[in-house]
């Protein structure tokens, strides 16, 4: 039976890893250590219930005395570090918090891993695997793919940000032999998703009938993969994944930003003309004129396109979903889960979008 510290776990991913997790490992222990920033949800996990097979603490990755208490009581054997700010708008609006929690946060867990399992010299069964981004790799030009050999070029202060804490989680296996494994991801897409990031902003908007805000022109590329692929290659790595490799993971799915935009168009207009939703979501025509191009992102990545073949041939891993199966089943559970990002965006978030897009809906013509 393991013990898992699954950091973040009240997060997108993290919480998507949980659920996921307690499906493929039912004997496991999970132990979920979340602040609860803006972006944790505790109502991601409320079909857990606390017992000897799962505890949910609420906690600062950077509180030292706090997290080292965690691993004596519960003798943590795995951990696996989603705890993070994770927005890159954000970082440029403020990028303190990216400091503290995605390096200081991470050096820290290191830290209290070191403590407990290298100076008791206990590393046997122990794994530490460090979610990360393909942010890391900075921009690509039209062609060509991330590799895990790729140099590091992070752009934006949250890329540094992870950049920085790959560096530290790579300097303490060759340093110290501590048994670290990193995932770098593509961007998710998938439940619980906060209503910041493209997608569900895109899906909400439509839905309610507002702008769909376009950064720059539009031509920026992504490469999508569903959340539960992402935790599909999680729980593979951390069974199979070498110590000290990293492994890159991404679903061979690059779309432009205005093509996804303009299918979360089509399938809202769709899904919301059925009898049952037309009252609920009232709105004449097709929801893409609804789109509206504003001013760029700065430092705007141009794209971004995963090479997973080490994924795919040293450790047997495929993603299960294809794009438009994904995007379908995204959008109806954001039709279904209404009352989940009702209570987000009537509070605080409402402040963010504000302080974000005022001055950006400035329509430029295309
Ligand atoms: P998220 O913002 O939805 O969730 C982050 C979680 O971390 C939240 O629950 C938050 O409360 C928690 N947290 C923040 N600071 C903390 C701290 N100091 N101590 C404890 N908990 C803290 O993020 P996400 O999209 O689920 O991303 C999770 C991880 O995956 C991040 O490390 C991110 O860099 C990485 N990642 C994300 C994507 C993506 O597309 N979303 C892709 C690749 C990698
Ligand atoms: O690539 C992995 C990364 O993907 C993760 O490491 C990050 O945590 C995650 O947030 C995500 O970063 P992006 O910046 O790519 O995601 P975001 O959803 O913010 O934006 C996706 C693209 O859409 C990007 O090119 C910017 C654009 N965009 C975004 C928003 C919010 C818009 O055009 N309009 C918008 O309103």
């Amino acid at each position: 039976m393991r013990k898992v510290l699954i950091t973040g776990g009240a997060g997108f991913i993290g919480s998507n890893f949980v659920l996921h997790i307690r499906k493929t490992h039912p004997a496991d222990r999970l132990i979920v250590l979340d602040k609860l920033t803006y972006a944790g949800n505790l109502e991601n996990l409320k079909s857990l219930q606390e017992g000897p097979l799962y505890r949910f603490v609420k906690g600062d990755i950077n509180d030292a005395a706090f997290v080292d208490s965690l691993f004596a009581d519960e003798g943590i054997d795995t951990v696996v570090n989603f705890a993070a700010e994770s927005h890159v708008d954000r970082s440029i609006l403020g990028p303190r918090d990216f400091i503290e929690t995605n390096i200081m946060g991470t050096f820290n867990l290191l830290e209290t891993a070191r403590k407990h399992w290298l100076t008791a010299g206990k590393t046997e069964g122990k794994r530490f695997l460090h979610v990360s981004t393909d942010e890391v790799y900075g921009s690509l030009g039209p062609t060509g793919l991330f590799t895990e050999e790729t140099a590091y070029s992070p752009n934006s202060p949250y890329a540094a940000s992870k950049a920085s804490s790959d560096h530290l989680v790579r300097a303490y296996f060759h340093t110290y032999g501590l048994p670290v494994v990193t995932t770098n991801c593509s961007n998710n897409y998938g439940p619980y998703q906060f209503p910041e990031k493209l997608i569900p902003l895109m899906v909400i908007n439509a839905l309610k009938g507002k702008p769909l805000p376009v950064y720059g022109d539009g031509q920026n590329v992504r490469d999508w993969l569903y959340v539960e692929d992402h935790c599909s290659a999680i729980d593979i790595v951390l069974k199979k994944g070498a110590l000290g490799e990293t492994y890159n993971v991404g679903g061979r799915n690059e779309k432009k930003n205005i093509d996804i935009v303009k299918l979360v168009c089509s399938f809202v207009d769709e899904r919301a003309s059925a009898k049952a939703l037309k009252e609920e979501y009232p709105f004449e025509g097709s929801r893409e004129k609804l789109i509206t191009f504003v001013k760029d992102r700065p430092g705007h990545d141009r794209r971004y396109a995963i090479d997973c073949t080490k994924m795919e041939k040293e450790l047997g891993w495929s993603p299960a979903h294809c794009f438009e199966d994904g995007i379908r089943k995204t959008i109806d559970w954001y039709i279904e889960n209404r009352h989940w990002w009702e209570r987000i965006i009537s509070g605080e978030y409402t402040k963010y979008y504000s302080l974000q897009y005022s001055g950006r809906f400035i329509k430029t013509e295309r």
